[in-house]
């Protein structure tokens, strides 16, 4: 949630900032602006989209070496020109950007007003301003000193990047919670929540961690606790292309994403599985083999998606594993006092790493000594850095805010966790082993078959013309699948949908049955599929539009649908892997034909980096 964008070098700022707001557009899109120092200090913010802001400067002086710019997902304040970041100190001669919520800041407030301070901004981040600047006159210290001792009296998550008039070639960083990347160029550094903006300049970057302060200036870079003891940079190789951030051909992000899946899943493959030798090579689950598989109870933390995926792995880990395992919502397990006992192992699911009740609920459960293996994409992200082990998804960059490659990323790297679990525990047959291998090397090539199809969608897509709520059932490991179904065409079509397993549809949504009613069945063949098959004559009789996404070959099925599409054969353990592709390009079809934007839908944000 908001992104923030800094550079300081030789080059000129407005430019590089702006397309690095483009980039994290994603992480918020209701306002943004950008404070860029030359000869005194100018400051630029406009309601609306990244493009909102571009089109309002045109024409206007934007000179300058050094600057800092913030796309906004609002938390305190309205979406507005006056609540847009950068905010200005009192003095004019600081600006800010922050991205996080700084929870103490009313007391904060109100101490100033009663110094006499009055704001122009309903915003956390400029009681924040103001207090550091505050403190920087009362003290007559350094501004790097003031921000220490302001954040040393913060509650809550920030990353700020701050710059100074009287200081033009240098920006001060600091975060907690909220994440910051510094690009180390030659004579230039660039700041961002993350790489996508950094990496057409340069590929080595630190990852800046919690309570630390970055002093960067074009040629130095100075990394200090918020003791002010000096910390060494930790730098790292980037392992990402610029292609990879972005559109190659496609009119969005979403659509090239979803056709990215079978280069994805391969990707995720790689180098791991070997069908033929019986093999799948995870260091991060070898070198913990014993915790993994004597385990007396798995609890999987995640948000959104990746909530739907630790469901599906709840699934495949009971079965294939034969440990108990819970899938819980990080919001609610960190609140709520949960019991870790010793043998526990959380499994955290984030693509983004960065999710803040997933971090928050993972430092409460590894200070209770829990053992964290972290299933995560964004390499070097926080919730990877925090996790004992873990395995990454390597789907590159997803830039779309509904989350599509990094679901079954997050479903192939689970999958083969569980099998090595199994095949340590001896609970899985060689046989049954082997041909999950198989089956897992055959994905890649099996979602391309289901992609080539894309087309079909577009008109079932039709049938929710005139839907204003859908419902999306399965059974079994499709259950999540139903309830992913769901999240997607809520997400990127704004039509309520709900994901039920199906028989539990006689307990209640039965009712919403209309003719005007879609409803999905994730309904390909596995054990369950008979039940399945009455449930769907259950809608049929009530007149609801049955679409059903059945495996090629099912004479059944079609007969009590409206509409329906095949996907390629597949074990039910795998079959969730393909048949959430043929969802995902229903909503995006369904969300295209509404004319929405798809990349930024309504309200959402990629990164949800507040609680
Ligand atoms: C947001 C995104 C979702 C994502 C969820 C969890 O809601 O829009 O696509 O599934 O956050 O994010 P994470 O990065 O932890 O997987």
């Amino acid at each position: 949630m908001c992104g923030i964008v800094g550079y300081t070098g030789p080059r000129e700022a407005y430019p590089i900032v702006l397309k690095g707001l483009k980039r994290l557009e994603y992480r918020g899109y209701d306002s943004s602006g950008v404070a860029l120092l030359n000869a005194g200090l100018k400051v630029y913010k406009k309601k609306g989209k990244v493009a909102d802001l571009e089109e309002h400067l045109i024409g206007k002086d934007l000179h300058s070496n050094t600057g800092i710019g913030h796309t906004r997902w609002a938390t305190h304040g309205e979406p507005s020109d006056r609540n847009a970041h950068p905010h200005i100190s009192p003095t004019g001669k600081l600006a800010m950007i922050h991205n996080g919520i700084i929870e103490n800041y009313a007391l904060i407030k109100k101490e100033l007003i009663s110094k006499g301070y009055s704001f122009s901004s309903d915003t956390d981040t400029e009681v924040l301003l103001f207090f550091i600047e505050d403190i920087q006159i009362n003290n007559h210290c350094s501004l790097e000193e003031a921000v220490r001792i302001a954040l040393k009296r913060v509650v809550g998550a920030y990353c700020i990047l701050l710059i100074d008039q009287n200081d033009p070639e240098t920006i001060i960083a600091a975060r907690k919670g909220s994440p910051l990347v510094i690009g180390i160029g030659k004579g230039e550094h660039f700041l961002a929540s993350d790489a996508s903006p950094i990496i057409e300049y340069t590929k080595e970057v630190v990852y800046v961690n919690d309570y630390e302060l970055a002093i960067v200036r074009p040629d130095e870079l100075i990394l200090k606790n918020l003791g002010n003891e000096k910390v060494t940079p930790y730098i790292t190789k980037l392992d990402m292309e610029l292609a990879a951030i972005e559109k190659g051909g496609y009119d969005h992000f979403m659509i090239k994403e979803i056709h990215e899946q079978p280069s994805t899943i391969q990707d995720c493959l790689r180098g791991r599985i070997d069908a033929q030798a019986g093999t799948i090579t995870m260091a991060g689950v070898e070198q913990n083999i014993d915790k993994l598989t004597n385990a007396k109870r798995i609890i999987m933390v995640a948000c959104g998606t990746s909530w739907h995926a630790g469901l599906v792995a709840e699934y495949i880990i009971e079965e294939l594993c034969r440990i108990p395992v819970e899938v819980e919502y990080a919001s609610e397990f960190r609140y709520r006092n949960p019991i870790i006992q010793e043998g526990d192992v959380i499994i955290a699911i984030s693509q983004s790493g960065e999710t803040a009740d997933t971090i928050v609920a993972l430092e409460n459960a590894k200070e209770k000594g829990a053992f964290i293996f972290g299933v995560v994409n964004a390499v070097g992200s926080s919730i990877a850095r925090l996790s004992h082990a873990g395995a990454y998804t390597h789907a590159g960059p997803e830039i779309g805010v509904a989350s599509t490659k990094a679901f079954t990323g997050q479903l192939t790297v689970l999958t083969m966790v569980a099998l090595k679990i199994a095949k340590a525990k001896e609970t899985i047959t060689n046989e049954k082993y082997l041909t999950l291998l198989q089956e897992l090397e055959a994905v890649p090539e099996k979602v391309a078959v289901i992609l080539q199809q894309a087309e079909q969608i577009k008109s079932i897509a039709t049938l929710f013309d005139k839907a204003g709520d859908a419902l999306f059932l399965g059974r079994g490991y499709n259950f999540p699948v139903a309830l992913e179904g769901a999240l997607k065409l809520k997400e990127i079509s704004y039509i309520h949908a709900e994901g039920y397993p199906a028989a539990e549809m006689k307990h209640g949504p039965i009712a919403l049955v209309t003719e005007t009613l879609p409803v999905v069945f994730i309904a390909t063949k596995d054990s369950y599929h008979e039940k399945i098959v009455s449930n769907m004559q259950e809608i049929k009789a009530r007149k609801g539009i049955v679409i059903s996404i059945i495996t090629e070959g099912d004479a059944i099925s079609p007969t009590l649908s409206n509409a329906t599409f095949s996907i390629p054969a597949a074990d039910e353990i795998i079959a969730p892997m393909l048949s959430v592709i043929p969802l995902q390009l229903l909503s995006y079809y369904v969300g295209i034909a509404k004319g929405f934007d798809v990349d930024k839908p309504r309200n959402l944000a990629k990164s949800v980096t507040v609680e």
